[in-house]
């Protein structure tokens, strides 16, 4: 092979080589790598918008920011009516980072929890192998979530609320099932906590909302600082 046969080989490699890498090559992305918002009551307020999309994402960027955000314990309420509550298969919508799932689980129930957060659900997932139990954690939108028939013997909602949802958790309830609510009571003053002003229920309205059901435990208190809205009842 002459001397410009062996060039000309060599560049006809690197420009296959070149044309390959081009062909290959993934398009350039936007930088959407940018700090993150500090954390302030708009953020936390702004998280129940219209778009799951964007939900699920702002709850995602709040829990990158918080571990534990709302306590590592079970709330006093469930904690305090354990023992009225027949042991079964449970549901915890919004179960955030799974403290009121795990205690559940630990005591005897078989849970299921759904949360918008992939975040939130991976740490539920893992402190409940931590603690050495188990929940089935789904990321997922409630007002999507295929919710069963008259399937769970127990539903716990807290620091979550949706009327529109209602008449899904009353249906998926079993008929003698059990369902709790803990929730931020609207005191007409600015929601000024974690908790989106959505979440929140009027004194009453619970109850209202739950009239054919039988109510065994109501209570309007202060909890943690908090103007707080309980109740557990029992499906007809
Ligand atoms: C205030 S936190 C309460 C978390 C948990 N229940 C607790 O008491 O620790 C509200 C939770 O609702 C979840 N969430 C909000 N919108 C949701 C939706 N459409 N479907 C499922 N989860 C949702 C958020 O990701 C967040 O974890």
């Amino acid at each position: 092979m002459t001397g410009l046969e062996s060039i000309q080989r060599t560049s006809g490699r690197v420009f296959g080589l070149i044309l390959l890498l081009c062909l290959f090559a993934p398009p350039a992305l936007p930088d959407s790598s940018g700090p993150l918002p500090p954390p302030d009551s708009a953020t936390f307020e702004a998280l129940t918008g219209e778009s799951p999309e964007e939900d699920h994402s702002a709850w995602d960027r709040f829990y990158q920011k918080k571990n534990h955000a709302f306590g590592k314990d079970a709330i006093g309420f469930l904690r305090e009516n354990l023992e009225i509550i027949p042991r079964g298969r449970a549901f915890v919508p919004a179960m955030g980072e799974g403290r009121n799932a795990i205690f559940l689980a630990r005591n005897g129930f078989k849970v299921e929890g759904v949360d918008l957060s992939q975040i939130a659900v991976d740490r539920a997932l893992q402190e409940a192998k931590a603690k050495k139990t188990s929940i089935k954690g789904i990321v997922g939108d409630l007002f999507e979530y295929p919710y069963p028939k008259e399937a769970y013997d127990f539903i716990l909602v807290s620091l979550f609320f949706s009327e529109r949802l209602l008449p899904k958790f009353k249906s998926a309830l079993k008929k003698g099932g059990y369902i709790m609510f803990y929730l931020k009571r609207d005191n007409g003053r600015p929601a000024s906590s974690l908790v989106p002003d959505d979440f929140r229920v009027k004194g009453g309205a619970l109850k209202a909302s739950l009239q054919e059901f039988e109510t065994l435990i109501y209570r309007e208190y202060i909890d943690q600082n908090m103007d707080m809205v309980a109740i557990l009842a029992r499906k007809k």
